[in-house]
């Protein structure tokens, strides 16, 4: 019996009694009514019928909630079909953009081996800094081949203490070693903004080198003065040919790594340059009215390279 049928026995035992009550239905025939033939069989029926009846009293009373039950049962399903489709889709999606991520060849250096020219809190922003740099390679459509060279001293020694994670971090190569060690000097590039060498396209057949240095300024035309040393290329960001800044374009290590991540994605300079710079940066497109009041940035803002703790 399913549960919505009426309970065990709803109905008196006690025929005589229920007989009673359909004897006094006026429309019931009578039991044992002369010329009634049925009149037996029709008691017995009509103990049945009232069962029935009431079954089917019951029945329909549960109606609403019989409708109410199925109509419950058909959203779940409905809600579950939705999710199931979501879920497919949330799938492709992420399989799609794993399959558009293309690595480039590009070599991109940050080069630590100024560690000790840095009182500790500057090498915390480093830090900071270069951890913002791993997680924007991670999430690149054309990922470079990221290298941290002449890692040691402070630096080290901060990572080691604030997100020992570090050692487990995939995609890039940290080396103690110099990057003169590593990588062949006709394929360095240094990126200074003190070269008189503007870049004008990436060759991702290089090996591009971004000096690790928060200095605030105090060390000015240093990674100039170091590629001279070490015989190899530098160049400068091609900043002046698409953005007007109020002062000298020394940008923060993280902003010329996502410069150049944005830059194999966009291939257009100024959108590159434009997605990456804060305004506070003083930067505005070249030929556009630079409201200086807006974007006022001294030299020594310039030179400050804890823009990514702020952005
Ligand atoms: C805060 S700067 C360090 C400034 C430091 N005084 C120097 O002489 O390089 C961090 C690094 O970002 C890179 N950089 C900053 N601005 C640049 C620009 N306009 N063009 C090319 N590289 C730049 C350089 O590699 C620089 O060493």
């Amino acid at each position: 019996m399913s549960s919505e049928m009426p309970a065990e026995n709803p109905l008196p035992t006690d025929v005589p009694d229920m007989e009673e009550k359909i004897n006094s239905n006026d429309n019931q025939v009578k039991k044992g009514e002369p010329g009634s033939d049925k009149a037996e069989s029709i008691g017995v029926m009509s103990k049945r019928q009232m069962k029935k009846l009431m079954k089917q009293k019951q029945w329909e009373e549960q109606r609403d909630l019989r409708r109410q039950r199925r109509k419950e049962k058909r959203q779940k399903r409905k809600l579950e079909r939705q999710y199931q489709l979501e879920s497919n889709n949330e799938g492709s999606d992420r399989k799609r953009i794993r399959r558009d991520v293309v690595p480039s060849t590009l070599r991109l250096i940050i080069d630590c081996s100024f560690d000790n020219l840095m009182v500790l809190k500057d090498v915390k922003k480093l830090h900071k800094q270069i951890q913002r740099c791993y997680a924007e390679n991670r999430k690149a459509l054309h990922p470079v081949q990221f290298y941290l060279t002449s890692h040691g001293g402070q630096l080290k020694n901060n990572m080691n203490e604030n997100d020992k994670g570090w050692v487990n971090w995939k995609d890039i190569h940290i080396s103690s070693e110099h990057y003169n060690e590593l990588i062949k000097k006709e394929d360095l590039v240094y990126l200074t903004s003190d070269s008189p060498d503007v870049l004008n396209e990436l060759d991702e057949t290089k090996a591009y080198v971004i000096g690790g240095l928060v200095d605030h300024n105090h060390h000015k035309g240093i990674t100039y003065k170091k590629a001279l040393e070490h015989g190899i290329g530098h160049a400068q960001l091609p900043l002046g040919n698409f953005v007007k800044m109020n002062s000298r374009k020394v940008l923060a290590v993280n902003h010329v790594f996502e410069i150049i991540l944005s830059y194999l994605e966009k291939r257009n300079w100024k959108e590159a340059f434009f997605s990456v710079l804060p305004p506070r940066k003083g930067a505005s497109p070249l030929g556009e009215a630079n409201d200086s009041s807006k974007h006022e940035l001294h030299e020594k803002e310039a030179g400050e390279d804890n823009s990514s703790d702020s952005d």
